[in-house]
């Protein structure tokens, strides 16, 4: 067949919102993401990952952990939980500062972030209405509130983490007393964190309930500027390990002035999404601010001890704090193509197919036997399947053309479908019994394959 593609980097404003709207429909449709509470209107600013979508964001969280917890000696993962003592939000600075600046629209009463109002001829105006008739900006608090326990007191009020990492500082004692580190290491937690986010925004990159992927590698004083350069590239190579090439990420250098006062380095990767260059994942050199402002509020000793040297001092860290969601994200827009296929008779249609890396795949596997009123075949191609589920996600598809499952399976991003045929079973002869046909998600190509073969071919591309 024939192919022509036409996604192109330059793209005019249209074009990229036409794009973001085709990887919308396409996640609702093919079960990828869902509005929150649909069925009642929805929610503004929560999502609901569907079959598609949930086993899409594992493989991200496990490759992650796999490549910043299992494959590291020098990193220990662990696991928080949401709602702390208020206390550390206090010591955080979270309490006092964690907000945004916010506008009232005095005509529609909208409420909007003073940082991100349209302006026109050097006047703001509401995103809304148009109106210019705004409030001064005041600042609002981004966390959740609630209460732990039956009454609604004060002195109950708790909050929903608006990140991991705090939970991280306040083990960190925990993780030193029952591990065998030294520094330099991190300790690394995949969670959910929230945000009353004044206004959600581009789909499921700001939203108010989320994952974050942190880590928080702590070190000694002299070794966090270099470390924090260390980092840069882990990360960025991580984003090339699951399909995002380093050409469609770009680092942002905070210039000193804008950083947090505390953080003597932050770098910002940023990512091309369709409606613009925007972060992905910060890289943050804190220096001992978290830990010591720990210290002053708890009182414990959040110190260490440096046996070789005989020093005590409290340790730098440098934190890689990824958003799973944004990420997510990043992954369908980067997977998202089409292109106009024409076939041997001279038909052409438009193919839509997703190009996940095989590693992130929701499914590595279509498995379809030729016809389903074919019992041998239908035994042979679920023999197969049942012996590829226990160690990836495979699709079992007998109904249909082949071409149409095909097609189906391009969409959920599927790299490779395996169809057993007449030749499978041994009916035209013995050299071809026992193969299967493979077919190539990217290159529509198809090749032979021994089914003894088959696991460890999948295997390897998938690893
Ligand atoms: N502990 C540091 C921290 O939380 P951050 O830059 O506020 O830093 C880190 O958040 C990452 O979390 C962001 O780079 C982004 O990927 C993700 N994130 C933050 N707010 C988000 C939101 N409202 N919706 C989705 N992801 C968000």
């Amino acid at each position: 067949m024939a192919r022509l593609g036409f996604h192109s980097a330059l793209m005019s404003k249209d074009a990229s919102a036409t794009r973001m709207e085709k990887i919308v429909s396409l996640c609702k449709r093919r079960g990828f993401i869902f509005q929150s509470s649909e069925i009642y209107g929805g929610l503004n600013g929560f999502w609901d990952y569907g079959p598609l979508g949930v086993e899409l964001k594992k493989n991200l969280k496990d490759f992650w952990w796999r490549r910043n917890v299992r494959e590291r000696d020098d990193m220990e993962g662990m696991d928080g939980s949401i709602i702390m003592n208020r206390a550390v939000w206090k010591a955080s600075g979270h309490e006092e500062t964690f907000s945004d600046p916010m506008v009232d629209c005095k005509v529609c009463n909208s409420r909007n972030r003073a940082d991100q109002l349209p302006e026109k001829d050097g006047k703001k105006y509401c995103p809304q209405c148009g109106s210019r008739d705004l409030t001064e900006a005041r600042d609002f608090n981004l966390m959740f509130k609630s209460h732990a326990g039956p009454l609604e007191s004060e002195d109950n009020l708790v909050y929903l983490r608006p990140e991991t990492a705090q939970a991280i500082f306040v083990n960190f004692r925990n993780v030193l007393d029952t591990s065998r580190q030294k520094l330099p290491f991190g300790i690394a937690q995949i969670g959910k964190a929230f945000r009353n986010e004044i206004n959600p925004r581009n789909y499921i990159f700001r939203s108010r309930e989320f994952e974050q992927m942190e880590i928080e590698y702590f070190c000694r004083p002299e070794d966090g500027m270099q470390l924090t350069d260390y980092w840069l590239e882990q990360r960025i190579k991580f984003y090339e390990d699951i399909g995002i090439p380093r050409s469609k990420i770009h680092i942002n250098d905070i210039p000193d002035g804008e950083r947090a006062f505390y953080s003597k380095k932050t770098y910002d990767l940023e990512y091309e999404f369709p409606f613009g260059v925007s972060e992905l994942e910060g890289i943050a050199y804190r220096t001992d601010y978290d830990l010591g402002k720990h210290i002053e509020h708890s009182g414990k000793p959040l110190d260490y001890f440096d046996e070789a040297t005989k020093e005590r001092f409290i340790p730098h860290v440098v934190e890689p704090s990824a958003g799973v969601d944004r990420t997510t994200l990043a992954l369908l827009c980067e997977a998202f193509d089409e292109e106009t296929v024409t076939d041997e008779k001279g038909n052409s249609e438009t193919r839509t197919v997703l190009r996940f890396h095989p590693r992130m795949a929701p499914i590595k596997c279509g498995i379809f036997p030729l016809l389903k009123n074919k019992p041998a075949l239908v035994e042979k191609a679920k023999e197969i399947a049942t012996a590829l589920r226990p160690i990836m996600n495979v699709f079992y598809d007998e109904a249909g053309a082949i071409g149409r499952r095909y097609r189906r399976q391009d969409e959920a991003g599927t790299p490779f479908c395996v169809t057993i045929d007449f030749d499978t079973i041994g009916e035209n002869g013995p050299e071809k019994e026992n193969t299967v046909t493979l077919r190539h998600r990217d290159s529509m190509t198809q090749e032979r394959i021994a089914i003894s073969d088959l696991k460890n071919y999948l295997l390897e591309k998938i690893g």
